[in-house]
């Protein structure tokens, strides 16, 4: 099984912040934005590792990476997106890498707290399709939305003004080789984008998806309320916010 980080587009959500770097190397605690998901990966089990980066600064990942020691790696590979094709287009860049064996993508702007060893398993497991990982959250509109018929997922709809359920789609994906024929097969969005949602669709009308709960915290990172989540719960974890005492830290509200 191989792994794949989607660290590419122009991260224009966080201008001017991404003006001069590339949003993944922006800090989540105390390291960079894309440890976070090279160690979900590593902590699945999943050694062989590629990055597609794009945008400002893609070199500094190597500077910052190199082979993935940190992380105990002995390799990594990595490749450049060319703009922003949206999450199916910098998906499809992999595709020699992975040899056409099994995949697990995990965007690089999102942020777990557990593990997703056991949801790994279980792909491993299924005889074939995907299987993407929900996350109850309290504002659904902002993600690929699933559409349940009892607990069968029926369609995902991408950023849907009136989500049909209150469950985002995370952003780590696990696909069979038939992943490749399907991104084939999309044309861009109304926001022009290869959109990773219509992959998933793929797998639905194929009868071939199948889904878990993720345990524990996650968010993503690429809008400033959610940079600023990530990063308190990323502190958190660490032991920061309590040494902070943010309670004591932070204002009381005034009121008029
Ligand atoms: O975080 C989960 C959500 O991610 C899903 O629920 C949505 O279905 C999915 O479309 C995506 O939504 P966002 O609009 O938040 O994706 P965003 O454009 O912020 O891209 C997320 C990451 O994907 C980004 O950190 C890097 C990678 N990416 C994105 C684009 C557009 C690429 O590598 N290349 C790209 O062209």
């Amino acid at each position: 099984m191989k792994g794949i980080i989607l660290a590419g587009g122009t991260g224009s959500r966080l201008h001017p912040l991404t003006k001069v770097t590339n949003k993944h190397l922006l800090p989540v605690g105390s390291v960079p934005m894309i440890y976070h998901p090279i160690q979900a990966l590593v902590n699945a089990g999943i050694e062989e590792i590629m990055i597609v980066t794009g945008g400002n600064s893609a070199g500094d990942f190597l500077r910052l990476l190199g082979n993935g020691k940190d992380f105990g790696l002995k390799h990594l590979d990595y490749t450049f997106q060319e703009g922003e094709g949206g999450i199916a287009a910098a998906l499809r860049l992999a595709e020699h890498f992975s040899e056409h064996q099994r995949i697990v993508v995990i965007l690089g702007d999102n942020i777990i707290e557990g593990s997703i060893r056991d949801a790994v398993d279980r792909f491993r497991n299924q005889p074939e399709g995907g299987r993407i990982l929900l996350k109850e959250v309290p504002d659904p509109e902002r993600f690929g939305c699933p559409v349940f018929d009892g607990d069968r997922i029926v369609r995902i709809e991408e950023k849907p003004e009136n989500p049909a359920s209150s469950f985002a789609v995370t952003g780590i994906y696990m696909y069979d080789n038939k992943v490749w024929d399907i991104i084939s097969t999309l044309v861009p969005s109304g926001r022009g984008e290869l959109e990773i949602t219509d992959v998933n669709n793929a797998y639905i009308e194929a009868g071939t998806l199948h889904h878990d709960l993720l345990e524990g915290w996650w968010t993503d990172a690429g809008t400033f309320p959610s940079l600023l989540r990530a990063n308190l719960l990323a502190g958190m974890k660490e032991g920061m916010t309590e040494e902070l005492d943010l309670p004591s830290i932070l204002p009381t509200p005034t009121s008029d």
